[in-house]
């Protein structure tokens, strides 16, 4: 009996010491509306948060992830009404599939969005994360740790000075609260394009963000972002922590 519990102890205290915590902090002077996207193709284990929530101005919530979970997506929505057909249009951007709870396995996210991407456990046992634009951008974000790993971020409003040719949607008032990325607006042929990396431009060597149209705007403006498909080569765009460190998470909107 006695040590049955003593066991039990002991795989409570492995489970807390090994869960992250995460934290999502609303410093935008506006409500969003958190989508949590997790990668069920390469695991199972999901965060103890529902796949969406309202968060108001100022307010922070938290929740753990165990540390057994692959590779998930946070990213913010602008100006939900989810009363009449909930589901991807119910947003400005970023609406998912679903309506206020995204679908868990198809509610990604409607561009143009900024996302948070993690991996845990990935190569080299680290976790992997970024800031991307690749779909555009809708609202300033960082991702912060505890563990003294690299800041990821966008921390910039890009939708004031959005080229006009990506800027948009607009709200209700006429404000831009979205950037698309050159491969979401479709310019040029998405089949062969080389805003999307796609046909003859589908590799890192011929696809460079010098033929991405405005990929500077957005790396200028964010140089810790992941900007476009093969961003990598900046050297400022992925992100690692060892994952033996098992860092916590913050996520800030508006930081
Ligand atoms: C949400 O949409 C419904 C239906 O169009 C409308 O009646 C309601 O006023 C909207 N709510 C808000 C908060 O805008």
């Amino acid at each position: 009996m006695k040590s049955v519990a003593a066991a039990a102890a002991t795989l409570a205290l492995a489970t807390s010491v090994t869960a992250r915590t995460f934290t999502v902090v609303n410093k935008c002077s506006y409500t969003v509306w958190p989508g949590l996207f997790t990668d069920l193709n390469v695991g199972p284990a999901v965060p103890s948060q529902p796949t969406g929530w309202e968060q108001k101005s100022g307010q922070t919530i938290s929740f753990t992830v165990p540390d057994n979970w692959k590779a998930g997506r946070i990213w913010g929505r602008r100006n939900c009404n989810f009363s009449t057909n909930p589901g991807p249009n119910s947003c400005s951007d970023g609406g998912c599939n679903g309506g206020l709870l995204c679908d868990k396995h198809s509610g990604t996210g409607v561009p143009p969005a900024t996302v948070a991407e993690f991996t845990f456990q990935g190569d080299g046992n680290q976790d992997w994360y970024d800031v991307s634009l690749v779909d555009g951008f809708n609202i300033p974000m960082r991702v912060d740790n505890n563990k003294g790993c690299h800041i990821a971020d966008c921390p910039v409003d890009l939708n004031p000075n959005c080229p006009a040719a990506l800027a948009g949607p607009k709200d209700s008032s006429g404000a831009v609260v979205g950037c698309k990325s050159a491969c979401v607006a479709g310019l040029g042929d998405p089949a062969n394009s080389p805003n999307c990396c796609t046909g003859s431009h589908n590799t890192a060597k011929t696809c460079p963000p010098s033929g991405v149209q405005d990929y500077s705007y957005f790396k200028k403006g964010c140089p810790n972002s992941y900007a476009y498909a093969y961003d990598e080569s900046s050297g400022t765009a992925l992100w690692t922590c060892d994952s033996s460190k098992a860092a916590d998470y913050t996520v800030t909107f508006c930081p």
